[in-house]
């Protein structure tokens, strides 16, 4: 059994302006933060349960904002924090695909 039933990776690699776009450009460090505090705040982080990474570039950066869950390997885009708030919800707490936020 792995450690962390999922173990999520946000990018938040950020690039010099005039360079190829990135994912803290989008926010990405905000909702990494606020993804944080929300799986704190309803009791799903912890071993057994939900962790949060910072990654850096994932090397899908036109697709993105872009995070990717383990063990299953999904790959999702997002907005802003309903977005992720949808992720944590149906995938994290539900097991099911959020196939509208996903980057095939
Ligand atoms: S900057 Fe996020 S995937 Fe490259």
């Amino acid at each position: 059994m792995s450690y962390y039933r999922h173990h999520v990776f946000f990018c938040c690699n950020q690039r010099a302006p005039g360079e190829r776009t990135c994912c803290n450009d989008k926010g990405a460090t905000r909702v990494r933060d606020y993804a944080k505090q929300r799986v704190k705040e309803l009791g799903l982080s912890g071993p057994g349960q939900v962790r949060i990474n910072q990654a850096g570039c994932l090397d899908r950066c036109e697709q993105g904002p872009c995070i990717v869950v383990y063990p299953e390997g999904v790959w999702y885009t997002y907005v802003d924090e309903d977005d992720i708030d949808e992720i944590i919800e149906r995938h994290l707490q539900q097991g099911e695909i959020v196939e509208r936020l996903r980057i095939r």
